[in-house]
This record gives C-alpha cells, sequence and structure tokens, in this order.
C-alpha cells in the first residue's frame, strides 16, 4: 500500500508523528515520535529511544496507528499498518548514526520500529474527515 505523494513529501525529512498501539487488556496508549520518518514508499519507521508501553504493546500486537499533521502542506492523515523491530543491520546503523549525530544526549537506539502501510484516513477538518484515502 503506498502512501500519498503530499505524506511522503512531509515524512521524507522526518516529522513529529503520534504512535497509537493497543495492549493486551485493550488499554489504547499512544506516544509522541519525534523521529518519525520516510523509508520508502510503503513504509515509515521511527527510533525507540524510550518506549515503554509502545515497545511492550507493539511486541505483543503488531496493530499500529500513526497521526501525522503538517498543516504548512495541508496533511492531516492517520496511516494503519503494521509494525516490526529492526535490530541490526543498514536501517539500523544508519538511524543509529543520525540520532547519535544529533548530539542531543540522546541514549542509543534500541530498535527501529518499520511501519508497514495497510492504509491512510484523512484527519483533516473538512468533508472528508474520517474517509479512508488508500
Ligand atoms: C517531542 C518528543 C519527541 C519524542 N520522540 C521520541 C522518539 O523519537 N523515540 C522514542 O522512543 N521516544 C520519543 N519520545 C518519548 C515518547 O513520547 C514517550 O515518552 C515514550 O515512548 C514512553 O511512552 P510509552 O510508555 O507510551 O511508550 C518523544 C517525546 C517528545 C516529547
Amino acid at each position: 500500500m503506498k502512501l500519498p505523494e503530499n505524506v511522503q513529501n512531509v515524512m521524507r525529512n522526518g516529522h513529529n508523528v503520534w504512535v497509537a498501539t493497543t495492549g493486551e487488556d485493550g488499554t489504547p496508549n499512544i506516544a509522541i515520535k519525534g523521529s518519525g520518518s520516510l523509508l520508502d514508499d510503503e513504509n515509515l519507521f521511527f527510533a525507540d529511544l524510550f518506549s515503554k508501553k509502545t515497545r511492550a504493546n507493539l511486541l505483543k500486537n503488531d496493530s499500529v496507528a500513526v497521526a501525522i499533521y503538517e498543516p504548512d502542506d495541508d496533511v492531516a492523515v492517520q496511516v494503519k499498518g503494521k509494525a516490526s523491530f529492526v535490530d541490526s543491520g543498514p536501517l539500523f546503523d544508519k538511524v543509529s548514526d543520525t540520532i547519535a549525530g544529533l548530539q542531543a544526549g540522546l541514549p542509543p537506539v534500541k530498535s527501529v520500529v518499520k511501519i508497514t502501510v495497510e492504509s491512510v484516513w484523512d484527519l483533516s477538518a473538512g468533508p472528508n474527515s474520517g474517509e479512508r484515502i488508500v
């Protein structure tokens, strides 16, 4: 499932995203991930640095929803998909280097969480709000 071009453009150089997961008992959880980014036209990712409930939930249930909002580019979408943990290899090394290079005192990357897109939904405040885009 391909992300729309405008969503790809917003995510290409990284963007804050809100990541929603579900606990084993059905409790919803949401966390901000400033490391949200585009991997390719069918996958997003974020760096797992601090995740507790997000990580625990995704290890039991890989369903994830990600909200992306960038008013300047008129992007307000929810991406639903499946998460997988990448703990080594070129993507992990690249993201680890990027985070270390920020020199922001952040901890080492535990995992890169790859999100494979399954559907995209309109979160705008308008006539198409709530509708499926792809
Ligand atoms: C602006 C901002 C950006 C953040 N970016 C990340 C991030 O990229 N990766 C990460 O693991 N945690 C990040 N966090 C921390 C998470 O929002 C959250 O505190 C962490 O996942 C623990 O919550 P959880 O138990 O619900 O997972 C960020 C927090 C803020 C305020």
